[in-house]
């Protein structure tokens, strides 16, 4: 549905919740300015209604997580919430936790090599990471890794050792070990050379993990050159690192297929998931290649990676409702159909100011805006996010400087609300111009 605003944004109520939070919430983590943000009541598909009762175009799908659409796993977690909010994760575990398992393996290693994968429960997708590079470094006994300018792989702080955007690490650098080498991440084929030629000095005896996301995704949904994998993949296997894709934000038909290194044809070592895996609930995996996993040593009743709680029930029963979903082939042409439609209306913004490049994959799409004089426009980027917002359509910026528009909508958008949100985008380029 089109948005519906009933009160100029942000409403009174969410300026009250905005004062409100000021006083009680840790200063560095919700933006506030007289335009932002709207507080969250309820969502559904691909719309939200805020405290004051207006209803938005939703184009992020919150961060990527309610790509199946706001509120799909709904009903499983109703129907759990019934019988068991929590279970003992690693010691008494939920009956569910079996099945996410099973469906997870299958999802990914059985569908790519036939061969099982084994997991590593986290709650946050920055655990997940952390769960991957902590198994890495167990079957390599390896400790370097190789991550890539411009990654974003979650703020703990084990994931912030892949941290390629440096404003992340630099208040806590001095606490990182110095095992981390980051090359530049391609966006072209001049990019592959001096990705190429960087690659070319690593010593590849003392790295363990390569921590790579097939598309960037916070960096400015950067989609490398297709033979950008397989050349990793095949140092991998040259060098005996693991290869670790983190498909957090990309997998599970983000981008019209069920995990972007699908596009390529390449499969890693382990892959990290989160975000839609279960649509709203804090849950993640690291699935990893059985023989890879067994790494782990076999627990005789202290596990080495564990959190209080693992496999949690609710996070289990929705993550199973939205893999059975990802699971059918009509979820992943929908995404792809979806997503060109989306592209599709998005090109015919070529022209417009600012405008330097549309590009994207399925429903993860990007416009990038740049100044006449080449300065990235990150200024008029978080300028039309704004603006947007006050015609209803929830929007956000990405990139190191701002500057990339990016879309990850739910499944469902139809082409009457990529007709409203591209317009509305359209005269907010061209006023940004005047
Ligand atoms: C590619 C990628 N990896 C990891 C993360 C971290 O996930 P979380 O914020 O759930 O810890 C994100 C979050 O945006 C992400 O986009």
């Amino acid at each position: 549905m089109l948005p519906d605003l009933i009160t100029p944004v942000p409403g009174p109520r969410s300026q009250q919740l905005a004062a409100r939070l000021g006083e009680v919430e840790c200063r560095n983590t919700t933006f506030r300015s007289p335009e932002w943000p709207v507080f969250w009541e309820r969502a559904e598909g691909v719309n939200v209604w805020d405290a004051d009762g207006n209803r938005y175009l939703e184009l992020t799908s919150a961060f990527g997580v309610a790509t199946l659409g706001h509120g799909f796993t709904a009903e499983a977690v109703r129907h759990q919430s019934r019988d068991l909010l929590h279970a003992m994760g690693d010691v008494h575990p939920a009956r569910l936790k079996v099945e996410l398992c099973e469906r997870l393996s299958a999802i990914t290693f059985e569908s790519w090599t036939g061969g099982k994968g084994k997991t590593l429960l986290g709650n946050s997708g920055f655990e997940a990471v952390e769960a991957a590079l902590k198994t890495a470094a167990l079957a390599t006994r390896r400790t370097g890794i190789l991550a890539f300018e411009g990654a974003y792989h979650g703020l703990g702080y084990g994931a912030l050792l892949g941290a390629g955007i440096p404003w992340f690490r630099e208040p806590f650098d001095n606490q990182l070990a110095r095992i981390t080498t980051l090359l530049p991440f391609p966006a072209d084929e001049t990019g592959l050379d001096a990705f190429r030629s960087a690659l070319a000095n690593v010593d590849g005896h003392d790295i363990g993990a390569v921590l790579v996301e097939p598309i960037q995704g916070r960096g400015g949904i950067i989609i490398p050159p297709p033979s950008f994998l397989r050349e990793l993949r095949e140092w991998c296997d040259q060098t005996g690192a693991l290869l670790i894709f983190d498909e957090i934000f990309t997998g599970l038909n983000r981008t019209g297929k069920r995990f972007a290194c699908e596009w390529d044809g390449v499969v890693p070592d382990l892959v990290c998931l989160g975000k839609a895996l279960s649509g709203g609930f804090p849950i993640s995996a690291c699935v990893g290649k059985a023989a890879v996993m067994d790494a782990w040593p076999e627990t005789h009743g202290e596990a080495l990676h564990t959190s209080t709680f693992l496999g949690n029930p609710l996070g289990c029963a929705m993550a199973i409702a939205a893999l059975d979903e990802h699971l059918k082939p009509a979820t992943t042409a929908a995404a792809a159909d979806q997503g060109t439609a989306l592209h599709t209306a998005l090109m015919t913004l070529s022209g417009e100011p600012f405008v330097t490049a549309v590009r994207g994959r399925g429903l993860l799409q990007a416009i990038e805006l740049h100044h006449p004089d080449g300065r990235p426009a990150g200024d008029v980027a978080i300028g039309i996010v704004q603006e947007l917002l006050q015609q209803g359509v929830l929007l956000l910026p990405e990139g190191p400087t701002g500057h990339v528009l990016a879309f990850s909508p739910p499944l469902g958008l139809d082409a009457g609300e990529i007709g409203f949100a591209v317009e509305w985008l359209r005269q907010s380029l061209r006023r940004k111009n005047k």
